[in-house]
Order: C-alpha cells, then sequence, then structure tokens
C-alpha cells in the first residue's frame, strides 16, 4: 500500500493514520512493533534533521525501509521536512516513496514553483508529495505561533502545485512540552471542505488526546508525531539509569526505552483510528 492510497482512503472517514518520527534505530523498530501490536498501518518518518544527525540518509533509510518490507501491517517509510532538493532525489534513489518537501517559510509564489517542480519529478517516479503552507504570502512556517493557513490560498496551493497531502497550520506548534495546544477545529473543518488532498497535522506533540480526537473528526487524515516519542523514551531511560548508576550496556536501558515507545505507539494509532484507549 502507498502513502497515497493509505491517505486517500482514509481521507473523509473521520479517521487518521500517525505518523511517527525515528532518530534512532530503537525508535524506528518501536514504531514497527507499536503498529504491529495495534494491527494498523502506520508512516515511519525521518527527518532533514535527523539526516543531519546521522550525517547521511542512506544507512538510516535503508534500515528503516527493510523493517517496513519485513512488517505484518502496512508501514509507508516517509522523508519529512525536506527542504533540500537534493535529499529529496537521494530519498527517491533509495526506494522512499513519500516525501514532504518544506518550503513554507519561502515567499508563496517561490513555495509554489518549487514544490510543482519535486511534484514532477518525484510523481514521475511514483513517489507521493506532502507540501506545507503557512501564513498568507508564506514567510512565516506553518507551525510558528498565531500563523493559520487561509483556505482560499490552501485551495489554489493544491491545484497550482498538484501536491498528495497539505500540512496546514491551525493552532499547533513544533516540539511542545505539554500538550494544551488548542486547535482551530473550525478552520480544520473550512480547510476539509476546501481542499481536494488529506490534511495534515504538525506539532502533534503538543495536543491532548481529546484535541486529536476532535481535529480528526474534523478533518485531519495525517497527524505527526515527534517529540512525544522522545518524552517517553528519555523517561524509560532516565529511570533505569537512576535506578542503576553502574549500567554501562546499552541495551540494558534503550530496550526498555523502545519497549514505552513501542506501547505509546500502538496506544496512539487506536486512539486515531477511534478506537477506546486507555
Ligand atoms: O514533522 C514532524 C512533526 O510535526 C512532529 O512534531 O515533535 O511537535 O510532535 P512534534
Ligand atoms: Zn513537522
Amino acid at each position: 500500500m502507498t502513502d497515497h492510497s493509505l491517505l486517500d482512503d482514509l481521507r473523509g472517514s473521520g479517521r487518521a493514520v500517525g505518523a511517527f518520527n525515528a532518530i534512532l534505530l530503537e525508535h524506528a523498530e518501536a514504531i514497527v512493533a507499536g503498529a504491529e501490536e495495534a494491527r494498523l498501518p502506520v508512516i515511519l518518518q525521518i527527518s532533514q534533521n535527523a539526516v543531519r544527525y546521522h550525517g547521511s540518509l542512506a544507512p538510516f533509510a535503508t534500515a528503516c525501509l527493510s523493517l517496513a518490507s519485513s512488517a505484518s501491517v502496512p508501514v509507508v517509510v516517509h522523508l519529512d521536512h525536506a527542504e533540500d532538493e537534493t535529499l529529496i532525489d537521494q530519498a527517491v534513489a533509495l526506494g522512499i516513496r513519500s516525501v514532504m518537501f518544506d518550503a513554507a517559510t519561502l515567499p508563496y509564489a517561490e513555495n509554489v514553483a518549487r514544490t510543482r517542480d519535486v511534484v514532477r519529478r518525484c510523481h514521475a517516479a511514483g513517489c507521493r508529495v506532502e507540501a506545507e503552507l503557512g501564513a498568507i504570502g508564506g514567510k512565516d512556517g506553518a507551525h510558528a505561533p498565531g500563523v493559520r493557513t487561509d483556505p482560499a490560498e490552501a485551495t489554489a496551493f493544491t491545484a497550482a502545485t498538484g501536491v498528495d497531502a497539505l500540512a496546514v497550520a491551525v493552532g499547533s506548534v513544533h516540539a511542545m512540552s505539554r500538550r494544551d495546544a488548542s486547535l482551530d477545529n473550525a478552520l480544520i473543518e473550512r480547510l476539509r471542505a476546501a481542499v481536494a488532498v488529506p490534511l495534515v497535522l504538525h506539532g502533534s506533540s503538543g495536543v491532548s488526546d481529546e484535541g486529536l480526537r476532535e481535529a480528526v473528526r474534523r478533518g485531519i487524515t495525517k497527524v505527526n508525531i515527534g517529540t512525544l516519542l522522545n518524552r517517553v523514551l528519555t523517561s524509560r531511560v532516565r529511570g533505569v539509569l537512576t535506578d542503576d548508576a553502574d549500567l554501562s550496556d546499552p541495551r540494558k536501558y534503550l530496550a526498555p526505552g523502545r519497549d514505552a515507545v513501542r506501547a505509546e505507539v500502538a496506544r496512539m494509532l487506536r486512539l486515531l483510528a477511534g478506537e477506546p484507549v486507555p
């Protein structure tokens, strides 16, 4: 199953898919294991920042693609927040078939022109493209505080670029440590009615369970989650290391961290699918 059919099948269903950011192999293993536990599809994301951390895309992306191909549920490997077109070309060459081109901080006309070019090249290779629209006319990314996506501009942008999914600014902000963001649900509904492709919520770690449920009911189809998993992983690792100051084998603290992430991924996927969760 491609990202395209996964998101298109869910659009308008009142359900969404979780898209989780992986930095370490342990994240990727936990994301796939969590999806298998929930028996639900998942999107496994590698951001441009994670690529910068590793120094290159290929080693980690190859591992993620291998995990995806042997999973018992659909796992779509996605390149997240790519601002560099050459990184997108590398991803496509490696076999990644879902990318986000992030030109949201550019002026609108430049965002359209560069996104359209990325879409043309990606579609020729069978790769789907998500793009982002923030403040009217660009210049503010979609996840700066106070920024909102305009439905008319979103409609025009989608038609002009041919993107397959659109990240919108509706009140979430990246990397929040508290889950108290308040989303503009009326705007989500207006965007859902105006825009012909699935809508993506970024910065979802800052939104409560109930806030996410409501955003999905109103029309969000892909929910990007990064910080929340890092908080779960780090808190578990910190707990294990605090309990045993002599521990040195990383497997002894990373395995409990990975296990905690697996459980949270399964829980979030069920929540986004509209299933009851603890
Ligand atoms: O693209 C990734 C997401 O927007 C993650 O945001 O770390 O705030 O959950 P978050
Ligand atoms: Zn994001």
